[in-house]
């Protein structure tokens, strides 16, 4: 079976009614980034930062995956589908996604701000000021935020290294080092784009672009790959 890895972003999760971060009213027109997303931001107002993500686990919860997600199942049967996610939402794991890596950490989990070895699953949707680890430190939402490191990458970088074929879906392609894993993939590995809007990402001539929301493009996609 071919190889194919998945990079996904934001807008693969958009069908499913979460927001994306860049797009016009997406989450950075309504937050401060640094507020909610960083240390410096922890360190001034925890209870801004545990609301925000409580407010988005809240909403994953009332949510489910979309064609897109149920799309990446399908290929299975015929590809080695590997997902890199810069997502934190968990949609993947429930269409049924079997091999799938979290880059920025996972909504439903949290992790103690003395051991970041100790994590946890969060139950229900509220994280509050006052949970503790078993060491007696409070939780923190199990995220990388901005300025922190982004412990899979090397992972991350090393299955992109062995795509046949890569597939970027919904992400703007801002964020380093994800957006540098296009950098890994094997020159003779085609790369498809699924976007319905312009992904700049410069000089690659053997990109296909299909101009599509995750749902509609990865139906184009499995249509184009498994006609070959
Ligand atoms: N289907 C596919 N793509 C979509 C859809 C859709 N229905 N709707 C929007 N998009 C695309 C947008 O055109 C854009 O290119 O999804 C992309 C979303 O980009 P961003 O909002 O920048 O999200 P992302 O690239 O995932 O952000 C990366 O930044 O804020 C941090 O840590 C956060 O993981 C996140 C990282």
């Amino acid at each position: 079976m071919k190889r194919l890895v998945v990079l996904t972003g934001a807008g693969m999760s958009a069908e499913s009614g979460l927001k994306t971060f860049r797009d016009m009213g997406g989450l950075w027109e309504e937050y401060d980034v640094y507020e909610v997303a960083s240390p410096g931001g922890w360190t001034r107002d925890r209870d801004l930062v545990l609301r925000f993500y409580n407010e988005r686990r809240k909403q994953l919860l009332e949510t489910k995956p979309n064609w897109g997600h149920m799309g990446l199942v399908e290929l299975e049967k015929d590809f080695d589908v590997r997902i890199i996610t810069q997502n934190i939402d968990d949609l993947h794991e429930r269409a049924g996604s079997t091999h799938i890596l979290h880059l920025h950490g996972e909504l439903r989990k949290s992790s103690s701000t003395t051991d970041p070895d100790l994590v946890y699953d969060i139950d229900g949707w509220e994280l509050n000021e006052g949970d503790l680890c078993e060491k007696g430190s409070q939780l923190r939402p199990y995220v990388v935020w901005f300025g922190e490191a982004v412990p899979a990458i090397e992972t991350a970088a090393e299955i992109v290294s062995t795509a046949q074929i890569l597939v970027i879906i919904g992400t703007s392609m801002n964020v380093y080092p994800a957006a540098g894993l296009i950098n890994h993939a094997p020159e003779n590995a085609p790369i498809y784009i699924i976007d319905p809007n312009e992904v700049s990402v410069p000089g690659y001539s053997r990109i296909r672009v299909i101009r599509e929301k995750a749902g509609t493009g990865v139906d184009k996609l499995i249509k184009e790959l498994t006609d070959e």
